[in-house]
């Protein structure tokens, strides 16, 4: 060969790579063929205007690679075996469902720039002044300092009293749930759930491969006389006792005791998804069910709602008798979380900043409740059933009793907005239809109008 077809990427700074990477290009692209003789460092030097130096380092390392032989006073050829030639790379479009921050998606929350430049200032300096044992392998359970954190937010605010040694953080609700499902449920059990409930906490109960039963929710929370009849023997059950999801329902005090009942009988486990209670219109928020001090309540909290989605930080209240079992589960999944950002977050809660910013965004997402709601009453005459949310993020409408199948799609289209089904959070399909509507996150005129555009369509579609 007089001249080899290669061109060299001068942006790499090293003479010897910019040759091994133009020539690994070149044979694994097939233009090079197996067995072809290379020229010789001291020609090839010359044709590419590089040192005779890099030749030589770029054929070692060729020849590490498997892509080239040396044969001794020979010269240096072309490998006899290589893998075939790969086809070029083509960008697929893989279709990802993707959230949209059009009103009512859920999943929101006001972007409030003070806190996030607090939260900024406090990660940079944690990462800036990180010690060697900062940046090595950390405890499965999480940063001691955000567990001591959140262990006294939740005295303060949830009436729950733990010990700091049995929470743990992870990356998000269903983390929790997948975790407590490896480490204190086996295939195949059952589990109660709320029906209607929330459905990406069923997806991840099925994928972790356990048997769901729908009990239903009435005005008092989860129908545990309900769950018994269903499946006495079901080994937990996922419930959201302050402020049921979808319908907004807190579980009464007598509910609470007869499922604490059922789970102590049953050496059953009851998981508690606790996701919005700071945000309580009426009144201070109702004390969670691990505040009752039952040693069978697994509690979950999420910063989801308080800060942001994308942050992915929960935190779950274990037992004390089952830390050591999820902590070795935690260990064989993902190890432990992400330092830095769990510190700059009980940087947060330490200075205050984080209570102060639920005080501030409380009253703007009262504020978008309360324009919603007066949007819908006067749009939608009794084309809607609902009523103002005492707590949460979201407000559930529902449709008269019998109404046509496929309406509430209808509608939505109509209005164009983006908001889930009540039919798409039910296991088995019984009632009338309705819309859950996420309100935090956006601009009240936003979210007005949408209202506006839903409760006149609901009306419309009604009187067809
Ligand atoms: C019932 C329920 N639980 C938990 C969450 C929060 O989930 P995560 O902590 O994974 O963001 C949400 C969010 O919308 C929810 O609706």
């Amino acid at each position: 060969v007089l001249d080899l077809p290669i061109e060299l990427d001068r942006s790499i700074r090293n003479q010897g790579r910019q040759v091994h990477a133009a020539l690994r290009a070149a044979i694994i692209d097939g233009l090079l063929a197996p067995g072809l003789t290379l020229p010789s460092s001291r020609s090839l030097g010359h044709q590419l205007g590089v040192r005779r130096n890099a030749i030589v380092a770029a054929y070692e390392h060729l020849a590490s690679d498997g892509l080239v032989e040396a044969r001794h006073g020979a010269g240096t050829f072309v490998a006899e075996r290589l893998p075939p030639p790969s086809a070029p790379i083509k960008p697929r479009h893989i279709d990802v469902p993707a959230m949209q921050r059009v009103p009512f998606t859920l999943g929101y929350t006001h972007v409030d720039r003070g806190m996030l430049k607090k939260l900024a200032t406090s990660a940079r300096r944690r990462i800036g002044w990180a010690a060697t044992d900062d940046l090595g392998y950390g405890d499965p359970r999480g940063s001691e300092y955000l567990r001591d954190q959140v262990a006294r937010y939740l005295a303060a605010n949830r009436g729950v009293r733990c010990d700091p040694a049995c929470i743990m953080i992870v990356a998000g609700t269903q983390h929790a749930i997948r975790l407590c499902a490896d480490a204190l449920l086996s295939p195949d059990d059952r589990v109660w759930v709320e029906e209607p409930g929330y459905p990406v906490t069923h997806t991840t109960l099925r994928v972790a491969g356990l048997n769901l039963v729908p009990v239903r929710v009435d005005a008092s929370g989860i129908d545990v006389e309900a769950g018994v009849s269903a499946c006495a023997t079901a080994k937990a059950v996922y419930v959201t006792p302050s402020h049921q999801f979808p319908t907004g329902v807190p579980m009464s005090m007598p509910r609470r005791i007869a499922l604490i009942d059922w789970a102590i009988k049953s050496s059953a486990w009851i998981i508690e998804d606790d996701y919005d209670s700071e945000f309580r219109y009426a009144g201070p928020p109702l004390t969670a069910l691990a505040g009752l001090g039952s040693d069978r309540v697994i509690y979950i909290g999420t910063f989801t709602k308080i800060l942001f989605a994308s942050l992915r930080l929960a935190y779950v209240v274990l037992p004390s008798g089952v830390v050591e079992s999820t902590i070795s589960a935690r260990a064989a999944l993902d190890r432990f979380p992400p330092r830095f950002m769990q510190d700059a977050v009980a940087d947060l809660i330490a200075d205050g900043t984080l209570t102060a910013h639920v005080r501030r965004v409380r009253s703007r997402y009262r504020e978008a409740r309360d324009a919603v709601v007066a949007e819908l009453k006067s749009s939608a005459g009794e084309s809607l059933i609902f009523a103002a949310p005492d707590q949460g993020l979201h407000l559930l409408l529902r449709l008269p009793r019998d109404h046509p199948k496929g309406m509430a799609t209808r509608i939505r289209e109509t209005a164009c907005v983006e908001c889930r089904l009540l039919s798409e959070m039910r296991l088995v399909q019984r009632g009338a239809d309705g819309f859950i509507l996420g309100f935090s996150g956006y601009e009240i005129g936003e979210i007005k109008s949408a209202a506006r555009r839903l409760g006149l369509a609901a009306r419309d579609h009604q009187r067809r």
